[in-house]
């Protein structure tokens, strides 16, 4: 199956995780969704903005990326939890990018739960149900065997839902 890994990440830990699947994952796409603006610097200023607008249900508007998304069967999407949510940047990704029909694979990282985040994910992305989920505590604090054990046991669970070829190493 052709498959993409799509994430948004501020700070590097979401990043972290597509980067370490992308390795994993053979003959898969890696793509960063961005912000349109410059994100905020001050960490205290971006919590009370982005919080803000993840709460009240506002838009925040993300870069083009012309991705031709007919040339994927299936998606592997990840993001930071916001306020115990989906981020409103990937949200954007999804009404751009609509999953329905494809397989789909989750994953997030965040400071203490994922909370609201897969199901709020199902919602936002209009689909049934999602083939595999990882929720990992910042993983660029934490590189724990716990943490890269659950990462390969949801490369496991992509590999048999996708039904891809496990990579020989
Ligand atoms: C605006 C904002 C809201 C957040 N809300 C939550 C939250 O509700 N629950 C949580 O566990 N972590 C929360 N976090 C922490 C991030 O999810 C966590 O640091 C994550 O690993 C950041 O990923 P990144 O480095 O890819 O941006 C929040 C961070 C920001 C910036």
């Amino acid at each position: 199956m052709k498959t993409l890994i799509a994430y948004f990440s501020l700070d590097g830990n979401t990043k972290w995780i597509a980067e370490k699947l992308h390795r994993k994952l053979p003959n898969t796409t890696l793509h960063a969704i961005e912000l349109a603006s410059n994100p905020i610097k001050s960490k205290w200023w971006r919590m009370m903005v982005y919080g803000f607008k993840t709460t009240f249900y506002k838009k925040m508007a993300i870069k083009n990326s012309h991705l031709d998304m007919t040339k994927y069967d299936a998606v592997i999407i990840g993001a930071p939890v916001w306020a115990g949510q989906v981020p409103p940047p990937l949200k954007a990704f999804l009404q751009q990018y609509p999953l329905k029909g494809k397989k789909v694979a989750a994953f997030c990282s965040m400071g203490g739960e994922p909370s609201q985040f897969f199901e709020g994910f199902k919602k936002a992305a209009n689909i049934e149900s999602i083939e595999a989920t990882l929720s990992i505590v910042e993983p660029l604090q934490n590189l724990t065997k716990e943490n890269f054990k659950k990462l390969d046991d949801f490369v496991k669970r992509v590999e048999v839902a996708f039904e891809m070829e496990a990579e020989l190493t």
